[in-house]
């Protein structure tokens, strides 16, 4: 056995995975191609649900198990207006693993995820919430830093490892998510507790992802400072900062935030209304880059390790780069 199969023993047998590596969930990257070849490459591909209808996620998720036997999550986004139907959609399946993403979970989600059987996880933005989760029964946490790409937490990945793991390691399997490019920060992050982790931007790029090729040319030519963070421009509309490659959409964004608290301000919209309105754009915005190519106006979301994303691999090498990096770091501590 090799001392990466040790330190990551707890999460291969959560994920029953050959790795403890999971895709996150990406909004159009993350369906049927990229999610079955991260599984059937040893790791762990999650379905993005996204604003999937239940509909959509039931072909999405059959259209998966039919290229892969392996295990495979689905990703749920808490304020989905239908998100107790989507439930009951991976419940059909019998998807062996749900994640839930982008806020508290509403009561009953937990344990309704539970009763289908499935393994539940969830995003811990702070020792106190992490905590909270390990009490409401959840199998284990992700906890993702601000080098991530898409919508991000405030804290730096760094930060919340010092802050989470030490605490609740012993208790749930941790995976760290947020600026992950290489096998040495993966070897460093299973030395402080964690059971595995969770890259996104490193897999945009593999030859299975269907991300327009524009998409994946703008990834290969970035260097970590072009992956910046969305500004809130209005105190009284709070946004979740998005964390993309610069472009123009970047500035179409502040504009689209104006129009919402104009549209706030008059009592057209109520604060939930107002801040679903800004998700769907976001939503927009980053089919029309990866699905139509329109790097220029659409949302290249990515985290800073794009810099170590030079060229279009397959999944299997991407995944065996990062196992060999990690384990060479790991057999060079003795
Ligand atoms: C293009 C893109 C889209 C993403 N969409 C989602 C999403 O729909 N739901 C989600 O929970 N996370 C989403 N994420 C975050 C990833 O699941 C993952 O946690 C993150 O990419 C990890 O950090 P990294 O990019 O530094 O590897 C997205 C990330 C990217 C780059």
């Amino acid at each position: 056995m090799t001392k990466l199969n040790q330190y990551m023993a707890r999460g291969i047998e959560l994920l029953g995975s050959d790795y403890a590596i999971l895709c996150g969930a990406m909004s159009w990257v993350s369906e049927r191609n990229l999610v079955s070849a991260i599984s059937n490459a040893g790791g762990f591909g999650v379905i993005a649900c996204g604003a999937m209808t239940p509909e959509l996620l039931d072909q999405e998720i059959t259209a998966t198990k039919a290229l892969t036997q392996r295990n495979f999550g689905v990703n749920l986004i808490t304020m989905h207006p239908q998100l107790f139907d989507l439930i009951d959609i991976c419940a059909k399946h019998q998807v062996t693993h749900v994640v839930l993403a982008g806020g508290i979970p509403p009561k009953g989600s937990l344990e309704a995820i539970k009763a289908s059987g499935a393994k539940v996880i969830c995003f811990a933005p702070t020792l106190a919430m992490g905590k909270k989760f390990v009490r409401s029964g959840v199998d284990a946490l992700v906890i993702e830093g601000s080098e991530a790409g898409g919508h991000i937490g405030p804290v730096a990945t760094s930060i919340l490892a010092q802050e989470i793991l030490p605490h609740l390691a012993n208790d749930v399997p941790i995976f760290v998510a947020g600026g992950i490019g290489r096998g040495e920060a993966i070897a460093a992050y299973l030395e402080m507790g964690a059971a595995g982790v969770q890259l996104g931007t490193r897999f945009v790029c593999a030859h299975e992802s269907i991300a327009h090729p524009a998409f994946k040319k703008a990834f290969m030519r970035a260097s970590a400072r072009d992956a910046i963070t969305s500004v809130q421009v209005d105190p009284r509309l709070p946004v979740i900062p998005v964390r993309a490659l610069k472009n123009t959409g970047t500035e179409a964004f502040t504009a689209k935030q104006i129009e919402v608290a104009k549209l706030l301000d008059s009592g057209a919209v109520d604060m939930m209304a107002a801040q679903l309105e800004i998700e769907h754009y976001w939503a927009g915005a980053l089919r029309r880059a990866v699905i139509d190519g329109d790097v220029e106006n659409g949302s290249l979301m990515a985290g800073q390790s794009v810099s170590m994303v030079t060229q279009e691999e397959s999944v299997a090498d991407i995944i065996a780069s990062l196992a060999q990096q990690a384990e060479a770091a790991l057999q060079s501590r003795n």
